[in-house]
């Protein structure tokens, strides 16, 4: 099922948004035109991914490094652990984020 994110113009390219939709604590970002849903919690130890440093399509983690793909939300040292990552869609200027993996 679909649910309103934001705005497409409130995320610049490059940017990333820590979002609750549905009850889910949940990391919008914007790449190479792109938006990208994931979990905003670690699969480590719950950190928030939204204070993590993003390069590309990788998220580093800020408590202890570990790096995942926005795109997958694979882990890349490890591909069966994984963020939990939602599908998006633009629709007349709204990004919306479907919450059913
Ligand atoms: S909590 Fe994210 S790497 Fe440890």
């Amino acid at each position: 099922m679909w649910f309103f994110a934001i705005n497409e113009n409130e995320l610049d390219d490059g940017g990333k948004k820590p979002l609750l939709v549905e009850g889910e604590k949940l990391l919008l970002i914007r790449q190479e035109g792109g938006f990208y849903a994931i979990s905003n919690k670690c699969p480590h130890m719950d950190c928030p991914l939204s204070k993590g440093s993003l390069e590309g399509f990788v998220i580093k983690c800020p408590c202890h490094d570990w790096l995942f793909d926005i795109r997958s939300g694979e882990f890349l040292n490890a591909r069966e652990i994984k963020v939990p990552a939602y599908g998006t869609k633009v629709t007349e200027g709204k990004v919306y984020v479907n919450m059913e993996r």
